[in-house]
């Protein structure tokens, strides 16, 4: 397995540069907490807070949680955590990460309830589970009292999903802060709005919000580890957050249907009938426009998935989608 090496702020693979001896922390790289096929969640200390929960997403997208503002307080891509100061010393170090930070917000909880001015008066994290299949966390916590589940994701190089699930019953409207200094542009699922600059409203309505951040460009190279092609882990990290696989609408039609009968789509400026099968799938993964499903004219564009997956990864996305049929 490759393993990312840092050598200055660049992150390299031990495989690929011949001539990373210069690095001093070579042999860090025995400790380097490398992630396979499943997240990886480690706390430890990271950004000066001695609770932080470092993610490692497969794939190379890394995150840290602060549990005492419940934030996501940096992200990073490409190698994950090099765990020699706490596994050599007596623990409690500052554990240095395989990549340069890049920030996503404000040192504050970038939640308000009820008032987008209004500091929020509690909160408390209440910890935070894991998808069986992937291992990928979603952290629980409340503001307020209002119970809030949260997902990090990234379907693009330099992009930041953030997910959020929000209580059913009578709420009132939520806000969501962004930083203009840390984002160079932001996409939103349906319904919500803003309200003001930086300030996105998630009306009382909806359950569910999802909030895409495009960071400014990274001026550092971002080498992949070796690409899974591991097809349900590939769902989860670029397709779960808009296709649910239970029958729930997101942004695009839950999987659940994609063998139930036939759609009515758009192709070009005609109307037809189509029921799935393989042509189908691979052609809405590949030229998502081509075929647009009704009802959904208006639905944020699927990412172009070329940029990131390769043949191989769609490919085992398309024998996913077709093991689904009953
Ligand atoms: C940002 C949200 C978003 C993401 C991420 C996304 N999609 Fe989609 N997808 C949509 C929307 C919206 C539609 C419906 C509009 C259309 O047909 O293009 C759609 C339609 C589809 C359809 C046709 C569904 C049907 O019932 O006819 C397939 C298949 C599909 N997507 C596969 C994928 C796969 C595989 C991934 C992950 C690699 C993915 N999508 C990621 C938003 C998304």
């Amino acid at each position: 397995m490759l393993r990312g090496v840092r050598s200055g702020s660049l992150v390299m693979m031990t495989g690929l540069v011949a001539c990373v001896s210069l690095a001093t922390d070579l042999h860090g790289g025995d400790h380097d907490i490398v992630v396979g096929d499943r997240a990886v969640v480690q706390r430890c200390v990271l950004d000066g807070n001695a609770r932080s929960i470092a993610v490692g997403m497969p794939g190379g997208f890394c995150y840290s949680f602060d549990p005492v503002r419940c934030r996501v307080a940096s992200v990073w891509f490409g190698g994950f955590l090099d765990f020699r100061p706490e596994a050599t010393g007596r623990g409690g170090q500052q554990v240095p990460i395989l990549g340069s930070p890049r920030m996503v917000g404000t040192a504050e909880l970038p939640l308000r309830i009820a008032a987008p001015d209004r500091e929020p008066e509690s909160i408390r994290f209440d910890g935070y589970r894991r998808e069986r299949e992937t291992g990928i966390p979603t952290f629980l916590y409340r503001v307020d009292g209002m119970p809030i589940e949260q997902r990090v994701v990234s379907f693009d190089v330099d992009q930041v999903t953030i997910e959020l699930q929000l209580p059913g019953e009578e709420r009132s409207p939520v806000y969501y802060l962004t930083d203009p200094e840390a984002v160079e542009r932001v996409e939103l699922s349906d319904r919500l709005r803003w309200t003001a600059a930086g300030v996105i409203e998630i009306p009382a309505s909806e359950r569910w919000a999802q909030i895409r951040l495009q960071l400014p460009p990274s001026t550092e190279t971002f080498v992949r580890p070796e690409p899974s092609t591991n097809g349900r882990l590939l769902y989860a990290l670029h397709c779960m957050s808009c296709h649910t696989l239970d029958g729930k609408k997101r942004i695009g039609p839950s999987f659940a249907d994609l063998w139930k009968g036939s759609r009515t789509v758009v192709r070009g400026q005609q109307v037809a009938e189509v029921t799935a099968t393989e042509e189908y799938i691979r052609e809405s993964i590949l030229q998502p426009q081509a075929t647009i499903v009704q009802g959904y004219e208006n639905a944020n564009r699927m990412v172009d998935i070329r940029k990131t997956l390769n043949e191989k990864q769609v490919d085992a996305l398309v024998k996913f989608l077709m093991d689904l049929k009953p």
